[in-house]
């Protein structure tokens, strides 16, 4: 009896050491690491289910989405499911004001309405390999870090050309682990993606900026695509003679709902993590850049806001750049306000006391840490500047940025070069997106209400002299542009129809060019080169440390995110935000008809959706407690990129799409909390009522396929 006792207790023990996971893990590790972790939590599949060469399997249905976001297959006709902000450019682009699709939403209701999107890509992964050996094998130790990096260059470049020469596949190498490992991905890239459906902005973005990055949440942010390929079903350039692309696998859709508890897990792209940072970095990050880097946005958000409101026109043009700008203001507030609460900095300290009691006596390790602490002390100042180069000339002033365009026509013109036809149509293209969405009083007001900041910000080395001494106002800022070519569309489009030497000669003594130039050199002479070469130590240094710790710490030990396709696994679950407060774990549409106002752009909404929440007619998509569930929280462990990525139960089955994480875990980009970290996924059964019910395109959902399993007879003793 004790024995079964001391038994159970050890189970329970177990099972709640495996109840919930952080990671991002490498697919073709699954089996090695994690499989019989995850079929402890709930998997009914095995790894080679989810990743395998040899057989379709999960991977097989997912998507990098135009390489920022994930997009998953879920039909046999090659139809795309991601988030309505990852198809936001592409739905803002074909909306007008007299056909604005952000507002009303689109549906093609047969394949020929699909829009096509010129640029936008679809990338399947065919295979992974660790190519470790391949990349580091027999380079000499002795050599300079540079020459080291020069090989190891040199090595990835020939191992991707002799991968891909002779077939239509592409591949990339990365370093995983601060180069500790390398892997390459092969991959399928098509090219001919339309857009298929996107509810109205109401629905796909509703809470909108002011319910971000937060919990409880009610957006339907979701976006329909299609893969077009060729009567082969290979990757093609745009033709009307392409067809739907017919995947290897897609996901089946579960209309079963899902527990807290129920095994989840995110498969997709996340984009960048560094859980290994030290504590002087994270220190850096939470009290120098953050806090500036928020207030810069603060600011611009505010002026792009005003204009904004004050005009439709311009409310359409700035939608997207004021959606990203907001998006990682926000996020920085965020993950400042959860390293704080969570005591990161103190945590990563006890990682490295951990580290140096471990490592004593290891003449490889030695010093290390003060090495690091050392070169974070040198690259404060250049990362300040970069954050402010980055932040106010590079992304925020539109003229400059336009302007910089032209530098390399200006110089291939002075030495007498021929402009080849590509780089011309690549030029024009970059002018009109810009023409359509520029509003010049909005960039004049934010380009002068930001030079202010900039010259508060930043030491006076990094100051364009042309502005340093200067009182710089808008009143000044105008009148030094107002001679400039670029702030008026006609002279712009004069330059492209008549370029010549003369032109370019003209175009460098312009007050724009020239202000453009003193940012771009100073950021180029004085700013970068001290910057990469110091970061560039630390990532050698951190090799080091990664490795240290991964052989001598015992603890979970996961790549961060670089881009490349990873998975998540954790369960659906709530949590506790502050002493006192505990949410929910689902939302369901009671909580839409709360939030509703009809005065507030964020919160406002289609009548047509009132009345079917109104009239409780959500057909088949209620769940079994009669609602219809909106969104849910989970503890898989994801970050920016795996917006769009699925959320797939333990039988493989899709039951949301994942498209935030919750304000108090932004922070798990630098340090995940498994009490604290949540991501936010949408309910694929909303996604499916709104489709069906709001929008009448059931025959969208007719090409899905939807499963309802019968809950297993729950027994206490399996064997
Ligand atoms: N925070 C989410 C992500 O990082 C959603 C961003 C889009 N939504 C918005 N309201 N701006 O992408
Ligand atoms: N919304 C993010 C994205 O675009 C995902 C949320 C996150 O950062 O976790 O990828």
């Amino acid at each position: 009896m004790k024995k079964f006792l001391s038994l159970v207790v050890s189970l329970i023990i177990l099972s709640n050491v495996t109840s919930a996971k952080e990671g991002m893990w490498l697919p073709m590790l699954l089996k090695s690491l994690n499989e019989g972790d995850m079929q402890s939590m709930g998997l009914k599949l095995s790894a080679d289910d989810i990743y395998s060469i040899n057989q379709s399997s999960l991977k097989d249905a997912i998507v990098s989405f135009g390489g920022f976001c994930t997009g998953e297959i879920i039909s046999d006709k090659g139809l795309i499911l991601t988030n309505h902000h990852c198809g936001y450019g592409q739905i803002q682009s074909h909306s007008s004001v007299e056909n604005d699709y952000l507002t009303n939403g689109y549906w093609a209701m047969n394949h020929s309405q699909e829009l096509k999107n010129p640029g936008l890509t679809a990338t399947f992964i065919v295979r992974m390999e660790d190519v470790t050996a391949k990349i580091l094998e027999g380079i000499d130790s002795e050599l300079k870090e540079s020459e080291r990096q020069g090989e190891i260059r040199k090595r990835i470049n020939n191992l991707v050309e002799e991968t891909t020469k002779d077939s239509d596949y592409g591949a990339y190498i990365r370093p995983f682990f601060y180069g500790n490992e390398y892997y390459m991905f092969v991959t399928e890239t098509f090219n001919d993606v339309r857009l298929v459906g996107a509810p109205p902005s109401a629905i796909g973005k509703f809470g909108g900026d002011t319910d971000n990055w937060m919990w409880p949440r009610h957006t339907g942010d979701f976006s329909l695509f299609r893969i077009y390929a060729d009567k082969d079903n290979k990757p093609a350039e745009y033709s009307e003679d392409n067809v739907p692309y017919t995947p290897k696998h897609y996901l089946p859709i579960s209309m079963s709902g899902i527990k807290k508890g129920d095994f989840t897990m995110v498969y997709g792209f996340p984009g960048r993590t560094q859980e290994y940072l030290t504590s002087y970095a994270i220190q850096q990050i939470k009290e120098v850049i953050n806090p500036d880097q928020i207030a810069i946005r603060a600011k611009a958000l505010k002026i792009m806001d005003k204009h904004m409101k004050a005009s439709d026109k311009v409310r359409i043009q700035y939608a997207s750049k004021y959606a990203r700008i907001s998006n990682y203001w926000k996020k920085w507030i965020g993950e400042n306000g959860g390293l704080q609460k969570a005591n990161a900095i103190s945590l990563k300290q006890d990682r490295e006391t951990a580290f140096l009691k471990a490592t004593k006596g290891m003449k490889e390790y030695e010093g290390l840490l003060n090495e690091i602490e050392k070169r974070y002390l040198a690259i404060e100042k250049y990362a300040l500047a970069r954050s402010y180069f980055v932040e106010i000339p590079y992304r925020k002033m539109e003229m400059l940025r336009l302007a910089n365009r032209f530098t390399s026509i200006i110089n291939q013109t002075k030495k007498g070069e021929e402009i080849d036809e590509k780089t011309w149509t690549a030029l024009k293209e970059k002018v009109a997106l810009h023409l359509k969405n520029f509003d010049l009083n909005l960039d004049l007001e934010i380009s002068a209400a930001l030079i202010e900041s900039y010259k508060e910000g930043m030491a006076p080395e990094f100051v364009p002299s042309i502005i340093k001494s200067k009182a710089t106002s808008l009143k000044f800022y105008k009148l030094y542009t107002a001679k400039s070519v670029f702030v008026s569309e006609d002279k712009i489009n004069g330059l492209l129809n008549n370029w010549s030497k003369g032109k370019a000669k003209k175009v460098e003594k312009d007050p724009v060019y020239k202000l453009m130039k003193q940012f771009w050199n100073l950021y180029a002479k004085e700013v970068r080169p001290a910057y990469n070469a110091i970061s560039n130590e630390i990532d050698s240094l951190s090799k080091i440390y990664v490795k240290g710790l991964r052989e001598n710490v015992p603890g979970t030990y996961y790549p961060d995110a670089n881009s490349t396709l990873r998975l998540a696994y954790g369960q659906v679950d709530d949590y506790e935000p502050r002493d006192g407060v505990q949410y929910d774990y689902f939302t369901n549409t009671e909580g839409i008809l709360e939030k509703y106002d009809s005065e507030n752009v964020d919160f406002n909404l289609p009548g047509r959706l009132v009345e079917l929440i109104e009239k409780k007619d959500f057909g088949k998509y209620a769940d079994e407690d009669g609602s219809l569930h909106v969104c849910f929280t989970a503890s898989n462990h994801t970050t920016g990129g795996n917006s769009g990525s699925p959320v797939i139960n333990g039988n493989g089955e899709l039951i949301g799409l994942n498209f935030d994480r919750n304000w108090e875990g932004t922070m798990s980009d630098i340090n995940y909390d498994i009490d604290q970290c949540r991501n936010i996924s949408v309910d694929i059964r909303y996604v499916l009522f709104v489709v069906d019910k709001y929008a009448n395109a059931g025959h969208l959902v007719d090409e899905m396929k939807l499963v309802k399993t019968v809950a297993p007879v729950k027994v206490a003793m399996e064997k």
